[in-house]
């Protein structure tokens, strides 16, 4: 069982030509919605990829919340540690460019209400992985981490969105999954440092948690753990929407991890996933299921 302690959001999401400029108004496509959120995203993206998974959060009274948690259970997502708060649920605004790229505005709402207190010691009986993002408060993730390990399980932190932190933060964390800006955040270089020589970033995490993947986007992505550190490429898609690929690899590599593979096995079948996500638009309706990442990658030897 993957046990997921994170964010649930409504995507509210425009294309748009390009991004607008601090006080311009510009003129984008038709409003569409999305489930979305990076704990429920990377929820999805197990629970396709094969994995039995149970996923912890709040949404909040509104209209967004039990639409939230429904479209989990439909996923066979177990979602009884799911619960409704009063207020809003988590909301992200979004716009996407011609290029893929994307903005992201996220009002945390309900899900900056779940607390360490709301943690309960059974859900992580059991568990054989916990995902954790920073999208929830940092003293609940840290709760989540220590009652996983616990618990046995192989506790994973996806740095997301990016937030400084302090060694005692990472204690209890066995493996951290960071992108070029979220690498650069922690180990206090540029992005581009990171980009130009991302094995010296991954020593340097590697020093703190014993497992390090950073992914590089169409790069693939550099691995670290018990000393070895390695390189795997990425694979090359046209790309409409990235929103959300980070979550489809991080979803589709623990469950690759909960199979047994190696880490850089793992870290393809990620790539595999997160690359198939870019693909198509939106967060969860974009995350590929498994017959079609096995597929995507008989046809490809690297
Ligand atoms: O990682 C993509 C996700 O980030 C979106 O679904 C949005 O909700 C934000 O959490």
């Amino acid at each position: 069982m993957i046990v997921v302690v994170g964010s649930i959001n409504m995507d509210l999401v425009v294309r748009v030509p390009r991004f607008p400029e601090p006080g311009e108004t510009l003129l984008g496509g038709d409003l569409a919605q999305y489930s979305g959120g990076k704990g429920a995203n990377q929820a999805v993206a197990a629970a396709r990829a094969g994995g039995s998974v149970s996923m912890v959060g709040r949404v909040g009274n509104d209209a967004f919340g039990p639409v939230l948690r429904d479209r989990l259970a439909s996923e066979r997502i177990e979602v009884d540690p799911v619960t409704a708060v009063p207020g809003p649920s988590g909301v992200a605004v979004i716009t996407v460019d011609r290029n893929a790229r994307n903005t992201i505005v996220v009002s945390p709402g309900a899900n900056h209400r779940l607390t360490p207190d709301d943690l309960d010691r059974t859900v992580f009986e059991g568990a054989s992985a916990v995902l954790l993002q920073l999208e929830t408060p940092l003293e609940t993730v840290m709760a989540a981490a220590r009652m996983g390990r616990a618990a046995g399980a192989r506790t994973a932190l996806n740095l997301a969105p990016a937030q400084s932190l302090e060694p005692r933060h990472l204690a209890d964390i066995d493996l951290l999954l960071v992108n070029e800006s979220e690498a650069a955040l922690l180990t206090g270089v540029t992005a581009e440092a990171v980009a130009d020589d991302p094995e010296i970033a991954v020593e340097n995490l590697a020093a703190r948690v014993p497992a390090v993947v950073l992914t590089l986007g169409a790069a693939g992505a550099c691995w670290a753990e018990r000393r070895a550190l390695g390189r795997v490429p990425g694979f090359a898609v046209e790309a409409v929407d990235t929103t959300g690929a980070g979550d489809s690899f991080t979803g589709a590599l623990s469950v690759a991890l909960g199979e047994g593979l190696a880490l850089p096995d793992a870290v393809r079948f990620g790539n595999a996933a997160g690359a198939l996500a870019a693909t198509r638009i939106g967060a969860q309706p974009a995350i590929p299921k498994r017959a079609e990442i096995d597929a995507f990658l008989a046809g490809r030897s690297a």
